[in-house]
């Protein structure tokens, strides 16, 4: 199976071409480059193994790719995909040459991946890894990967075994990414932005306190409590950040989840990201003990946005901001 080429700002991908054997095998089956891919090391390649390797280019079960500097089109690595027979999961596979690590190159050709598999209406992403794969199960759970379940896969050929990660990615709803208390700084400027910029606050005063310390301090003693902790998450899509969320669910009391912001950033907005950062929310904080959402807001976009998922006005807060419940 082949494509058109996929091009983003670094690298490309494309089919794989005969000519590209000698570049794939000198990684795939190098013992520290491919040490935790199926493919075995030289020594113990068969014919029948060198058979398949001599037919990549005309699969039809899959497609081989090689990822390619997009400038300059030298080859980087490789990555494979394996739809399902009804279309709904496609299983991937990567591997970058050992020259060209910890550039971020396997971060840009994983996010193509999936915007591709997006595009082909895909509902999930798999791929296995070996447990001990420190740099690939990074890899996955920074972009937004969570592990689907604990299996094994033996390497062709050679008795070795690994215990392994089936990772996913749902592609039907963002991934929520946890802010540790310690990560506040970063995520406090783009609040305090996003605060400004979308006019929930206007008001000089109101600015100069939501920027101060004190506010900031009360947000991080709830963030360390042991009840009723307050949690401040992004939403991801292909391992970008496309929103952010700061909420506490009240589960010692009666489940509220109270959400203090809601937030997708400027240039992911007016294509329903917002609806889908919201179901990903609820579904997250149900699992988490939220039993209905309350929100407080006056401005009239905003009260549009909630009314749709079925909130309903439901009193003022203690600013005589109009209050929002959904059950
Ligand atoms: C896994 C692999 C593809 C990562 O490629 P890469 O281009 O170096 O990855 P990136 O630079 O995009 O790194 C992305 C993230 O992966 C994680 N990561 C990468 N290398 C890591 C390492 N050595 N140790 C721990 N985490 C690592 C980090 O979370 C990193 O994010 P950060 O740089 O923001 O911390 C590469 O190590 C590789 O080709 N390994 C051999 C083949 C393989 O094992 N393939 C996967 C089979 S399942």
């Amino acid at each position: 199976m082949r494509i058109d080429k996929l091009i983003s700002d670094r690298v490309a991908i494309r089919s794989y071409e005969v000519e590209d054997k000698e570049f794939c095998t000198d990684m795939w089956f190098d013992e520290e480059n491919g040490k935790y891919l199926s493919d075995p090391t030289k020594e113990y390649l068969d014919d029948v193994y060198q058979e398949a390797v001599d037919t990549l280019q005309d699969v039809d079960y899959g497609y081989y790719f090689v990822i390619e500097d997009a400038k300059d089109g030298k080859r980087l690595g490789t990555c494979c995909a394996f739809p399902d027979d009804n279309g709904t999961n496609i299983d991937i596979g990567y591997c970058i040459n050992k020259k060209y690590w910890r550039n971020g190159l396997a971060t840009d050709a994983v996010s193509m991946l999936i915007d591709w598999a997006r595009q082909q209406s895909m509902k999930t992403i798999t791929a296995e890894v070996a447990k001990e794969n420190a740099a690939s199960c990074g890899l996955l759970k920074k972009l937004g990967f969570n592990v689907k379940k604990e299996t094994t896969f033996k390497k062709y050929n050679m008795g070795i075994e690994y215990d392994s990660y089936i990772f996913e990615y749902n592609l039907e709803e963002p991934a929520i990414e946890e802010i540790p208390v310690e990560n506040i700084g970063e995520f406090w400027d783009a609040h305090i932005k996003y605060l400004v910029e979308d006019e929930i606050i206007t008001d000089e005063e109101d600015i100069e306190y939501f920027k101060g310390l004190e506010y900031r301090g009360t947000i991080e003693i709830h963030m360390k409590r042991g009840i009723d902790r307050h949690h401040l998450i992004y939403f991801k899509e292909a391992g970008k950040r496309i929103g952010a969320a700061s909420y506490t669910t009240y589960k010692s009391e009666d489940g509220k989840c109270y959400i203090l912001d809601f937030w997708v950033f400027p240039e992911y907005r007016g294509n329903g990201t917002g609806h889908r950062c919201f179901e990903a929310l609820k579904k997250y904080t149900k699992a988490n003990g939220a039993k209905y959402y309350e929100i407080n807001s006056e401005k009239e976009d905003s009260v549009r946005f909630w009314k749709s998922f079925g909130f309903v006005e439901n009193g003022k807060d203690e600013w005589d901001m109009p209050l929002f419940i959904l059950n």
